[in-house]
């Protein structure tokens, strides 16, 4: 044991009283830290075949743009406070070009006779001998860890890279550049314009998926079924510990980072009356025995495209009454969505086909105020009230995938194979609805699932877990207390 401390006798250590020392400003250490390292080999991380998916993507944008140089950009992470940042997520449509994750990168498309000339910038990281090895929190080895090299980035990547303070001498040219969004630090220091179309143009172009995209999305959504069980596993604890929403919540989001990069979007653990609050993501209320429990759940894989899948179980094993008529019409609004994806069928199809079930039935329940035509026109819309969100969206590297896209290309497009998609019809009654019995009230459900549009029809990607209210009992049972 050590002997407690003498505060009468303790000296003051020597030196206080003087000011802090700036390491970086004391020639004894900086001669020190600077030698005596062992070299560490680091090299990418990236899932085969990123560099070659990476190739593909800029020639197809390098094809509508012939002529003009294009800057997109990682992105920096916000500071959080201090030298304390937020996570860095790289920018979508840097990493769908690139492959690359590296904060503060920027990808140059130089226009080149015939094409582009593809220049990829990334800071260098600072090993021993550069002031930041010890003194820059971002980008110094001895605060991040042994970090890729350039050389080993044009490598991994088969594109050329170059250090990102070398850009500064071409910021000339770079002035009537497109620039992403994510390069508007860029576009201000140079005087270049972000350009709305590019967004709009990398949106359209992102929204075909090619196969190895379509590998990592399959991959992210299995994972995310797996997380779907873990979760289960854990509810019986989340009840009887008193650990609520927030275990759940926090067992899905480890379970993301294990198998993926971290949960694609924030994670919706919603029981009982939660359940019907579109989206609820303060996951901190108690997770109610006899309740429906709301999972809107996504893996992000390391490659960053991500699932977003929701089912809605019950908590003890079994539905009630009440909640088993809801998930019962909420099915068939989605097996009615689900029946309308196929190539050359207009986007929204879905949409129309899941909402006439949804107007039916709620009609049929004595809900609405109205004729299901007049609630299905246009100026109606009354049954929306129990269904304010959309019920789908394109998938991607972002959960709502191309959101920059133009009206024509996305809501107003025919689909064609390699989209993919979610479809995610709910009903949402909540606890304070005074237009719904009170048998209703708090009952929540929506099923949304991944749908790839293929050539001959579509094929759902999230078709691991049920979808009917028995099967979903049925996987609820065997997942429940299945936890060590
Ligand atoms: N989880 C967000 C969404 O379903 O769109
Ligand atoms: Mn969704
Ligand atoms: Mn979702």
């Amino acid at each position: 044991m050590t002997a407690p401390h003498d505060h009468a006798t303790a000296t003051r250590p020597p030196y206080a009283g003087t000011r802090y020392p700036r390491l970086a400003q004391i020639p004894a250490f900086t001669d020190f830290v600077s030698t005596g390292w062992e070299d560490v080999p680091a090299y990418p991380a990236l899932p085969e075949g990123t560099a070659a998916a990476a190739a593909a993507h800029r020639s197809r944008l390098s094809a509508a743009y012939p002529g003009r140089t294009i800057v997109v950009a990682a992105g920096i992470a916000p500071i959080r406070n201090d030298d304390a940042a937020y996570g860095f997520r790289a920018d979508s449509s840097f990493v769908w070009l690139t492959g690359c994750q590296v904060e503060g990168a920027v990808l140059v498309l130089w226009a080149a006779p015939g094409g582009h000339d593809a220049v990829l910038y990334l800071p260098r990281p600072f090993r021993p001998g550069d002031t930041g090895f010890f003194a820059d929190a971002a980008h110094g080895e001895l605060w991040v860890g042994p970090s890729a090299g350039l050389p080993e980035w044009a490598d991994a990547l088969g594109v050329a890279v170059e250090p990102l303070d070398g850009l500064e001498q071409r910021h000339g040219d770079l002035r009537d550049a497109h620039a992403a969004r994510s390069a508007a630090h860029l576009a201000s220091a140079v005087g270049a314009e972000v350009s709305t179309e590019l967004e709009r143009t990398l949106s359209a172009l992102r929204m075909v998926k090619d196969e190895w995209e379509v590998a990592q999305l399959r991959s992210a959504i299995d994972a995310t079924v797996g997380g779907f069980a873990a979760v289960m596993s854990e509810v019986p604890r989340a009840i009887g510990d008193g650990l609520g929403e927030r275990w759940l919540q926090g067992t899905f989001d480890r379970h993301a980072r294990t198998f993926g990069n971290g949960p694609g979007y924030s994670t919706i653990v919603g029981s009982g009356p939660h359940a019907p609050i579109l989206h609820w993501v303060r996951c901190d209320g108690p997770v109610l025995p006899d309740a429906a429990l709301l999972l809107d759940m996504g893996v992000e894989a390391r490659s960053l495209y991500t699932a977003d899948v929701t089912r809605t179980v019950p908590a003890s094993g079994t539905f009630s009454p009440a909640q088993r008529d809801v998930h019962d019409l909420v099915e068939k609004a989605h097996r009615a969505g689900l029946d309308r994806i196929r190539p050359g069928v207009p986007y929204l199809d879905f949409h129309f086909a899941a909402m006439e079930v949804v107007a039916q039935g709620l009609h049929d329940w004595g809900l609405l105020p109205v004729s299901v035509d007049e609630a299905l026109s246009p100026e109606g819309q009354q049954h929306r009230r129990y269904l304010a969100c959309g019920i789908g969206h394109h998938l991607g590297l972002d959960v709502h995938d191309c959101s920059q896209a133009q009206y024509e290309d996305y809501m107003g497009a025919d689909l064609v194979p390699g989209v993919v998609m979610t479809v995610e019809p709910g009903l949402y009654f909540h606890a304070h609805d005074l237009t719904v019995p009170p048998e209703l009230r708090g009952i929540g459900v929506r099923l949304e699932d991944d749908v790839l549009v293929t050539d001959t029809g579509s094929e759902v990607l999230s078709g691991a877990l049920p979808i009917d209210a028995a099967g979903v009992e049925a996987w609820a049972r065997t997942h429940l207390g299945s936890g060590s």
